[in-house]
């Protein structure tokens, strides 16, 4: 089956060179390319040299338009030519030592600082600040929370959204559109992680930014969704205008030689399809110092000009050298200022604090994006708060937040900037993200959603129609107008409370329903060495660096690949066997997990045949046989699939793998130890259900999601004739609709702040 996302593998086409070293590797990926460049389907194309080299004919074999596959040659051909590189770089900056016959940079240490000076406020005409954000996802409160914090009328604030996040682009544009200093790009990228493109995007942006007339700004700070501010834009404008000729950036202090090789430098890369393609090595030019560290930045305007507009060589030299790198924002920055005239200008600070904790943020997580092993840093929570406070540079800005995955800490935050909120604030506690807005149009969901908020919204109506709700509100009849409009992702205390689902109704009301997990985990008994398991999860998408499953909601079809997690205290030593059984009780998966005694998560995914037989399945942890905890999670019963109702010859959908196995070896001969009841029964109504097709297979979802999820909820968003007792959604406290004011960007305050 094709592996490529939708993407069509042509025949391989035909090239020169070692044929032994083609590599059958495919991806999973998104087609299209940089900027939406046309994608050709030119099979007539052949490179116009041969190619070598194990990185050249591995990208060229796997890249899956032939666009990039014609670039990817281009590229190659030129480079092994050597026409592709600046071989040697013209120096402009005065402060030069040689040691070992290389150029090295003088070094350039902190700034005097003096932390009381931040609330004195300076005679000197106060400088201006454009704050660049570089945004993506669709965390949209957090957005504007980040812009509430930093907005001030006299700075500038330029918005580039990634070409790929549509919702956020156009929730943004609605929200500040009536502030004269907030503009979005007109024009978007896909800019992806470690792209070239972030470094053309800023390069544009920065173009875009000096020809604004009426933008007079002095400072460029580059900030993403996910930082937030640690100090207040009084401060950080009192201490700008202390030092308005220095240009902040971090460099990474380590040994040069090595920073270059970890950061992949001596490396070429080209981005096409929305993947850095690892092409081969280069050599770093010559005549110059090459430096990098962090892509967050402070930079004066009179650098961004030089950087923009000038007609020295060596810009454009390195302007040739970086649109083919690896992260490039950096390292080119670094790289332009300390080889400029203005090297002088460089403080090796960049005003940020960065929550690294590289044991878990490097695991080469990006590998299907980048050809490379690159790392992240971690979300902030309230206890890494201590490290804001421990530092003896200047620092104004922290990274990385998000509301998802800790909010308390920018409540934190907040308090000690802008003070407690008032008492009574709502919204204070709660989260929401969207995940499906209809104005998008279905391509982005899956069958598994598009099932689940469709049965939730039955699930929710039935109710409200039942004898049982009659107390709670009056019976109110409802039918669904088409596919849910919205759904949301709902935090409370920074834990996740199920999703808010709105539908238009028939009589023309939109309602807001919310669907609460109920939990399934049993622990059993505990004593002895197995006292060490705090929980065990199933679900999808796996984040190791934050140690959670970015589906939330766990919601899990026939096609999926789910993993179990386990989290422990520490203790002895132990292992435990882990068994998956499926509804009609074959035994999936076994495999055993040695627990070492400082483990705190152990997680596997079993590589299991699919489809998943849906229904109810269970993961038990057994040591030495007995049972230590056990969970169930759902296999969804899809009512779509393709975004169309089942169709008769979906009946496989619902069967289970063929001949029942989900690996290659059995591990039916646990089925005894295990107690597990005989089959056949069970097998036998399993066939039947899977050949439920329209209200039949609908019933079968809705019982099935209904043992996992209860209606926590149903509101109305304006007052309806055919159900007055329904409450109003702005009224709601869960409600996506009601007041969240720590999110809400409102008129600009007497003293030019929006809070
Ligand atoms: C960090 C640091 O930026 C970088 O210095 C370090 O080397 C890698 O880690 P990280 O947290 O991994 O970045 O990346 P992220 O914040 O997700 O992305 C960086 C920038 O690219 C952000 O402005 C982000 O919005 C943007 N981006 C990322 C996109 O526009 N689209 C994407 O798909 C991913």
């Amino acid at each position: 089956k094709d592996r490529l996302g939708g993407a069509t593998r042509r025949q391989k086409p035909h090239i020169y060179g070692n044929h032994e070293t083609w590599h059958n590797l495919t991806r999973e990926g998104d087609t299209g390319s940089v900027e939406g460049a046309p994608l050709t389907t030119d099979h007539s194309f052949s490179p116009k040299c041969e190619i070598t080299g194990k990185d050249a004919l591995s990208a060229y074999a796997r890249a899956s338009t032939s666009q990039c596959q014609q670039e990817i040659a281009n590229i190659v051909c030129l480079h092994q030519a050597g026409q592709l590189m600046p071989q040697r770089v013209a120096r402009y900056c005065h402060l030069t030592e040689r040691i070992n016959n290389r150029i090295y940079r003088k070094g350039t240490s902190g700034l005097q600082w003096n932390e009381p000076d931040a609330g004195v406020v300076l005679s000197e005409k106060p400088l201006r600040i454009v704050y660049m954000l570089v945004v993506h996802g669709r965390a949209v409160r957090q957005l504007t929370r980040l812009i509430k914090a930093i907005y001030h009328k006299d700075h500038f604030y330029y918005i580039h959204v990634d070409q790929r996040s549509n919702y956020l682009h156009r929730e943004i544009t609605q929200l500040t559109e009536r502030y004269v200093n907030i503009r979005i790009t007109p024009w978007r990228m896909v800019t992806i992680w470690g792209g070239a493109s972030l470094l053309t995007m800023y390069l544009r942006s920065m173009k875009d930014l000096l020809e604004m007339p009426d933008w007079k700004w002095d400072f460029f700070i580059n900030l993403s969704a996910t930082d937030y501010p640690t100090r207040t834009n009084k401060e950080l404008v009192n201490f700008l205008s202390k030092f308005r000729d220095k240009n902040f950036l971090k460099s990474h202090g380590r040994d040069n030689a090595r920073f270059i090789k970890k950061q992949g430098l001596d490396r070429l890369f080209h981005e096409c399809d929305s993947h850095m393609w690892r092409l081969g090595e280069r050599p770093i030019p010559e005549g110059i110092v090459v430096d990098g560290g962090s892509d967050w930045f402070a930079l004066t305007r009179s650098f961004v000009e030089y950087v923009t507009f000038t007609e020295d060589t060596m810009v454009s030299d390195f302007k040739r050298f970086y649109k083919y790198t690896l992260l490039p924002a950096e390292s080119f920055f670094h790289t332009v200022l300390e080889n400029s005239p203005a090297c002088g200008s460089l403080v090796d600070n960049n005003l940020r604090v960065t929550n690294w904790n590289r044991k878990l943020g490097c695991r080469c997580q990006y590998k299907h994006i980048v050809d490379w092993c690159g790392c992240s840093p971690n979300d902030f929570k309230p206890q890494d708060i201590a490290r804001l406070q421990q530092l003896s540079r200047p620092t104004f800005f922290a990274r990385k937040f998000e509301s998802s995955v800790n909010q308390e800490v920018l409540d934190i935050l907040d308090a000690h900037l802008f003070g407690e909120p008032p008492p009574e604030t709502p919204g204070l506690k709660g989260y929401w993200e969207n995940i499906y807005s209809s104005v998008e149009g279905m391509g982005g969901i899956s069958d598994v959603d598009m099932t689940a908020y469709s049965s939730f919204i039955r699930m929710a109506l039935h109710e409200l129609q039942g004898p049982e709700k009659v107390k709670r509100w009056t019976a109110c009849r409802f039918s669904p107008s088409g596919f849910p409009s919205n759904a949301e992702l709902y935090f409370y205390d920074d834990h996740f409370q199920g999703y808010l689902i709105m539908q238009e109704v028939q009589s023309g009301e939109t309602l807001e329903i919310w669907m609460m997990p109920r939990g399934t985990l049993k622990v059993a008994d505990q004593k002895g060495v197995t006292n060490r398991i705090q929980s065990l999860e199933v679900s999808s998408e796996w984040d190791p660096k934050e140690r959670i499953f970015r589906n939330f909601g766990g919601l899990i079809g026939p096609m999926d690949e789910p993993v179990a997690v386990q989290r422990w205290t520490r203790g002895v030593n132990l292992t435990v066997t882990v068994v998956w059984i499926d509804p009609t009780y074959i035994v999936a998966a076994s495999y055993d997990i040695a627990v070492d005694s400082e483990a705190d998560y152990t997680q596997y995914k079993p590589a299991l045949t699919r489809p998943l037989r849906p229904g109810v399945w269970s993961v038990r942890i057994l040591h030495f046989w007995e049972m230590v905890a056990e969970v169930q999670f759902l296999v969804i019963p899809l009512t779509v699939r393709n975004k169309k109702p089942l169709q008769s010859g979906d009946s496989w959908l619902h069967s289970g793998p063929p001949l029942g196995q989900y690996m290659e070896q059995s591990f039916q001969a646990l089925s005894g130890i295990l107690n597990l009841p005989p089959r056949a029964d069970i097998e036998k109504e399993a066939n039947k259900k899977s050949e439920f097709r329209s209200k039949e297979l609908e019933n079968w979802t809705d019982d099935s999601l209904r043992s996992f999820w209860s209606v926590g909820g149903v509101c109305q968003k304006t007052v309806s004739s055919s159900c007055p007792s329904l409450p109003i959604c702005s009224d709601t406290h869960w409600s996506s609709l009601s007041r969240d004011p720590k999110s809400e960007l409102g008129p600009v305050g007497q003293d030019g702040h929006l809070r």
